[in-house]
């Protein structure tokens, strides 16, 4: 926007203050907020799931952690991306986010990366770790992605070849994020997430039912996997809330 278009967009706005312009990445998706807009309230809200994690974590080493949920449309691929953000800004961590949800891959495409091998292409194919591993504008953050659709990706996940991965991806990073499918249609989240430290269920807040939320977490628990927590979505800021994080940034 030149100044002339904002100066007639905002009439009130005094013509002697310079414009504000805010460079973004463009190629970053607008919803990765952690990068867009560090100090928002949704932002601080990811910080603060951080010190949770990692208090819970106590220092102990490599850390995988699955993010799902019941449905599509909840937010696991936005929490993952924001969460593995958040989580390689922080001093000393280094963070791998995998995509494990083949059917609707969308790592690649939040965090403006183009097309090109992942994760089912290094499981199924004589390729290279450092063939699908991908550098990212995070300092910090590398990226699988999804790659091609496997004919069954339940049985791809279930594989020696992920335990194999996930001990590699161990020895360089000091976490592994997986964004995954949604469970109530899919047993792909579960079987992965039985071979991850944690799982974290996301609940989108308007949108779950809490017959879908514990349906996932029972089905989820009878596989195996440890649900360290719910992590709420779509939550609508209350305005005592916003005075909380604005009295906190004064
Ligand atoms: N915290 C959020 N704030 C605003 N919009 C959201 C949020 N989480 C998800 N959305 C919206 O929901 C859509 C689906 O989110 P996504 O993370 O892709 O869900 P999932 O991976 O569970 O299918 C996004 O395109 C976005 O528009
Ligand atoms: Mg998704």
């Amino acid at each position: 926007m030149t100044v002339e278009e904002m100066d007639a967009a905002s009439p009130d706005r005094p013509k002697s203050e310079p414009p504000v312009i805010v460079i973004t990445d463009r190629s970053i998706d607008p919803h990765v907020v952690v990068y867009h807009e560090p100090k928002s309230i949704q932002s601080e809200q990811y910080r603060a799931f951080r010190t949770n994690m990692l208090a819970m974590e106590k220092g102990r080493g490599s850390r995988a952690l699955a993010i799902t949920s019941s449905m599509k449309g909840e937010g696991k691929s936005l929490s993952a991306v924001n969460i593995a953000i958040c989580l390689a800004e922080a001093p000393r961590l280094r963070v791998c986010l995998l995509d494990t949800d083949f059917r609707a891959p969308s790592v690649g495409r939040l965090l403006g990366l183009g097309d090109g091998p992942g994760l089912s292409d290094l499981l199924l194919d004589d390729l290279e770790l450092g063939d699908v591993l991908c550098e990212t504008k995070v300092r910090d953050l590398c990226v699988i992605r999804a790659g091609r659709e496997p004919r069954n990706p339940a049985e791809l996940l279930a594989s020696d070849r992920v335990g194999d991965l996930l001990s590699a991806l161990k020895t360089e990073f000091t976490h592994i994020i997986c964004d995954t499918p949604p469970i109530n249609p899919y047993t792909d989240a579960a079987v992965l997430g039985a071979r991850m430290d944690g799982v974290l269920l996301v609940v989108r807040m308007g949108k779950t039912s809490r017959e879908q939320a514990e349906r996932a977490k029972h089905v989820l628990q009878r596989a195996g996997n440890n649900v360290i927590g719910s992590f709420l979505t779509d939550v609508a800021a209350a305005a005592d809330e916003i005075d909380y994080y604005k009295r906190l940034e004064e």
